[in-house]
């Protein structure tokens, strides 16, 4: 599979302001790099104390800009030089006084600086917070932040867990590449900004007996990807998830399920508060009538056990029979062996949906590309062999633009 280079084209400035955070920042630079952007790296004096500006200038292929002062600028203006060539400057770590210092718009060192001169419209200023927890959750660094926030600012984190100062507690900066991600993310179009989206995927388990059960060859990942895409626009995605091992993408609720009844229950309980509903779950069609309590024992006899069957609920057709102002715009998903586009269409009016995304079902379980064929009453259109998340950020786009504007 071809790498994917989400950053092609992109020019960012990564500022490293003091902190010990700033050795997951050669990481950062590293990633932002193999996504495909160019990166110009500029440190305050106190990041230089932490990490120094060689191996950033080894990891980005630039050298690092320290000083205001610096000749190497045409017109010695690197503050406004910088910033007139970044679509975005991301300040990684951003110590609790740089913060301050943003929130004050003081600039007496050259990264405070090139954050106060940066042209607002066209270089957005992405914020990675990385302090003890004291310090983040300190009256002052909370006020700072909230008007850095105000003035314009994107506030990546900070995350939670164990700090370098062995305390536990909100402050940790973001790991490397959860601010990728959220770098990428940033620089989506905003086609589902403000929706509410609720994604089903993974296949279900059906018990037969405590240790045995009935389930599918379904990974999980297109509808992870989907989920991911879909909050990359903007959407608030829920995720009621099957059992699969996936980690779950950044800003998406997931709702952790099993067996089709208890996915059923869990959207149902949703459903209604939604814009759009897409269905990529592999949901069992039967299930066992009853699930034995006790493991089935082989007796040795050769006699093999008969199981009595009954039929799962299905899913996306309950959404897609809810009342209307209840009913989220519902996408189902038909993966099939053979006579794809044919069955996809069948499917689509039996179940009563406006969009079903075919695909060839061998050929894309636990893969990590696809190929999909949309179906809608205008017929069908191709979107030609791509990998998962690439699918999926063009079929986000392509529901987004059937949405009908009372869900807006
Ligand atoms: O009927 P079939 O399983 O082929 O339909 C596939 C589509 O219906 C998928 O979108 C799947 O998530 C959804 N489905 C469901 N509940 C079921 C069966 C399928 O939501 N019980």
């Amino acid at each position: 599979m071809t790498e994917r280079l989400d950053l092609q084209g992109r020019h960012l400035v990564l500022g490293l302001s003091g902190g010990i955070a700033c050795y997951k920042s050669a990481e950062l630079a590293r990633e932002l790099v193999k996504a495909g952007a160019t990166v110009q790296v500029v440190m305050t004096e106190a990041a230089c104390r932490f990490i120094t500006p060689v191996t950033m200038q080894a990891l980005t292929g630039r050298p690092v800009i320290t000083d205001q002062w610096d000749a190497r600028a045409p017109a010695n203006m690197a503050h406004i030089d910088l910033s007139r060539e970044a679509d975005a400057l991301i300040v990684a770590p951003a110590s609790a006084d740089f913060i301050a210092q943003l929130a004050q718009g003081r600039a007496s060192e050259l990264l405070a600086l090139l954050c106060l001169a940066r042209p607002r419209q066209g270089c957005a200023l992405l914020v990675a917070p990385a302090m003890n927890r004291e310090m983040w959750s300190h009256p002052a660094t909370q006020r700072n932040v909230a008007q850095v926030v105000a003035d314009g600012a994107l506030l990546l984190g900070p995350g939670h867990g164990a700090q370098a100062c062995g305390e536990t507690g909100d402050g940790r900066m973001l790991e490397p590449e959860e601010l990728r991600d959220a770098v990428i993310a940033f620089f989506q179009p905003k086609v589902l900004q403000g929706k509410r989206v609720l994604v089903t995927a993974g296949p279900t388990f059906e018990a037969l007996d405590p240790v045995r059960g009935i389930t599918n060859l379904s990974s999980g990942k297109m509808g992870f990807a989907i989920a991911r895409a879909a909050a990359e626009a903007g959407a608030q995605v829920t995720l009621v998830a099957g059992p699969v091992h996936l980690p779950t993408p950044a800003s998406v609720s997931r709702v952790d399920v099993r067996s089709a009844l208890q996915m059923h229950e869990a959207v149902m309980a949703v459903a209604p508060a939604q814009d759009l509903f897409i269905a990529t779950a592999a949901v069992a069609d039967w299930r066992p009538a009853a699930a034995a309590t006790q493991k089935i024992k082989k007796d040795g006899s050769g006699r093999v056990p008969a199981f009595e069957m009954t039929e799962n609920p299905d899913i996306l057709a309950s959404v897609a029979g809810l009342p209307a102002g209840q009913r989220p715009y519902c996408v189902g998903f038909a993966a099939e062996s053979h006579d794809v586009v044919r069955h996809a269409r069948e499917k689509r009016l039996r179940k009563g949906v406006p969009l079903i995304v075919a695909n060839h079902g061998p050929a894309t379980f636990g893969q990590d590309d696809n190929a999909l064929v949309l179906v809608d009453d205008a017929g069908e259109s191709e979107m030609p062999r791509a990998d998962k998340l690439s699918l999926a950020r063009a079929l986000v786009a392509q529901i987004a633009q059937r949405l009908p504007h009372a869900h807006t």
